[in-house]
């Protein structure tokens, strides 16, 4: 049975890892999906495979740096379907590094794509949901929303800054569900743009016990099956062979 049948869900960063596992885990249960990340040609080629396979998935350019950007998805997904049922803020970047390396530019781009592009999502999403009565927001944090780790100050603290804004939004929303998902270690691309070397090297160390996307998708899609009374608030996924 197709259990997402006539849900129209929005993910963003789904042009790759754990948001591009989701879209396929959530196309196969029947869901409409709407996906945006800033590299379409990869947006392109998933959603010309999933169509090929009777999906329905539609795709936008998005940078969730920008307020225009993040509302132009969700309003293009209004107009072409008529309502949004979910959205999953998932998009994120991970240029780990000490504090004493003062890549300051690099916190700066962690806090504009993790946190505000969190907060444009659900700005852009809210009053539609609210005339809706009905909606589910999933944001992507991390097990570093729970823990910081030498390399990770900032990472984590947008993590944590994730973390607080759902549990937050949850306690005043009535009609909402609002989810958190903090993965543990997870093979993907994230942390390519680390620039610096022991940071890169501890990252190596680290995923040497990893999940693969489709684990924190299951996660997603677990969420997204429960009756709308009920609201699963957070879950951790991490490898069982892992301490973090
Ligand atoms: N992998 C892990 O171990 C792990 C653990 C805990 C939490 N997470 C979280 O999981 C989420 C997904 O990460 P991932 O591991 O799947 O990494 P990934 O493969 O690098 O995916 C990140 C996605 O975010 C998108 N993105 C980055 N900047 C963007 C922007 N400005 N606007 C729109 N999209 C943007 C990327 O697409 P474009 O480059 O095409 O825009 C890509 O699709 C992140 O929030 C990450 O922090 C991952």
């Amino acid at each position: 049975m197709k259990t997402l049948e006539n849900k129209i869900i929005l993910v963003t960063g789904a042009s790759s890892g754990i948001g591009e596992a989701t879209a396929r885990l959530l196309a196969d249960q029947g869901a409409t999906l709407v996906l945006g990340a800033r590299r379409t040609e990869k947006l392109q080629l998933i959603a010309d495979e999933l169509q090929a396979k009777g999906a329905k998935v539609v795709f936008k350019a998005l940078d969730v740096t920008q307020k225009e950007s993040v509302n132009a998805f969700v309003a293009y997904a209004q107009q072409t379907f008529g309502r949004v049922d979910v959205l999953i803020n998932n998009a994120g970047v991970m240029p780990l590094s000490p504090m004493s390396a003062l890549k300051v530019d690099e916190w700066d781009k962690m806090i504009d794509v993790n946190i505000r592009g969190v907060l444009h999502g659900i700005a852009a999403v809210l009053p539609i949901m609210e005339a809706q009565a009905s909606g589910h927001l999933i944001n992507v944090a991390s097990i570093g929303a729970h823990m910081v780790m030498p390399t990770g100050a900032v990472y984590c603290a947008t993590k944590y800054a994730v973390w607080a804004i759902s549990d937050g939004l949850r306690q005043e929303s009535k009609n909402l569900r609002v989810t958190t998902i903090c993965p543990g270690v997870v093979e993907t691309e994230l942390g390519t743009d680390i620039t610096d070397p022991t940071a890169a090297g501890a990252l190596k160390e680290f995923r040497k016990i990893s999940l693969t996307a489709d684990a924190i998708a299951r996660g997603i899609l677990y969420a997204l099956q429960q009756p709308e009374d009920v609201d699963v608030n957070e879950i951790i996924i991490r490898p069982t062979a892992s301490a973090f």
